[in-house]
């Protein structure tokens, strides 16, 4: 799998922040980083994209797996699979318009609002028809190239654009993502509001896990920004910060076998310096924090 972006909605450094971090990240003295997408394959020519991030189209340009070819308009991206409707992993899909025929699939709530609060949908299908598929959990599905797919659901958290919609416990899904060739498989999760008990059982059979990582510390937003409002705003973001007592360093360290990454990494977070104490605290947890393009098997 390649790690196409890391950082949560915004990037980093993100367009109007002035935070010490983004302003690190604007003299060079950080790495930048895009927003938050993950290609898949199990055999190295049908590749899903696990969300789609708004900066998909460089994203597709600095990784030679997902070139075109080898005729005028082929394409090895299959098709995405969403975990959530927030913009940061939807809007990628108006970037690949006009694609011949890729499947998208998502829970219920995120299909339904993909037809009616953000109408994607229709707009997508007058470029060229695309497949748009349920995989409420517990659906299962096989991708072409030999991957299977099961999901678990994380939390009812919608999206702000879609405030007024009915509420649903699968708004937010994890994804579980198995390559039988090799027994490898990954829990796929970039949107915890809470560590569901369900997201455990779902570990105890994987080989890797990649994480919300989007804050370090519950007032993590409030201090970088210097306002108390965005302690507020941070927890009604709904991301369950690393540190702390319920936090998912602790909810990790329960599974201690398992290749465990953080990703998602909004702009304030102290991990965006590999020299923090907040890193080294990661680190010597066992717990990783990749750049973008970073490659590996699961
Ligand atoms: C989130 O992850 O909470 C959202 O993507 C926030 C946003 O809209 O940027
Ligand atoms: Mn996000
Ligand atoms: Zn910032």
């Amino acid at each position: 799998m390649i790690l196409l972006g890391t950082a949560a909605g915004g990037g980093f450094p993100q367009w109007n922040c002035a935070c010490a971090l983004c302003d690190r990240a604007r003299r060079g003295e950080l790495s930048p980083r895009s927003q938050e997408c993950v290609a898949v394959s199990g055999n190295s020519r049908d590749w899903w994209l696990l969300n789609a991030s708004p900066d998909i189209r460089a994203q597709l340009l600095t990784t030679p797996a997902l070139r075109p070819g080898p005729g005028p308009r082929d394409t090895p991206v299959r098709g995405v699979l969403l975990t959530d409707a927030e913009l940061d992993h939807t809007l990628g899909l108006t970037i690949l318009r006009g694609a011949a025929g890729p499947t998208v699939y998502a829970a219920a709530p995120v299909l339904d609002a993909l037809e009616t609060s953000m109408p994607l949908r229709g707009l997508l299908d007058r470029y060229a028809p695309w497949t748009w598929q349920d995989i409420t959990p517990p659906g299962s599905i096989e991708l072409a190239g030999g991957l299977r797919v099961g999901s678990c659901p994380i939390s009812a958290k919608a999206p702000k654009y879609a405030a007024a919609a009915p509420p649903n416990d699968h708004w937010v899904i994890a994804l579980r993502i198995e390559d039988p060739a090799t027994g490898g498989s990954l829990v796929y999760a970039p949107c915890l509001a809470t560590w569901p008990a369900d997201l455990d059982a779902l570990l105890t059979s994987a080989t890797c896990a990649l994480v919300d990582g989007t804050f370090f510390g519950a007032a993590e937003l409030g201090t970088a920004v210097r306002s108390p409002d965005s302690d507020a705003g941070q927890s009604l973001m709904g991301h369950v910060p690393v540190a702390g007592h319920g936090g998912t360093l602790a909810a990790l360290a329960r599974h201690p076998r398992l290749r465990r990454i953080y990703t998602h990494l909004n702009n304030t977070n102290p991990l965006l310096d590999p020299a923090s104490p907040a890193s080294a605290l990661v680190q010597q947890a066992g717990v990783e924090v990749l750049a973008d393009g970073s490659e590996f098997t699961v």
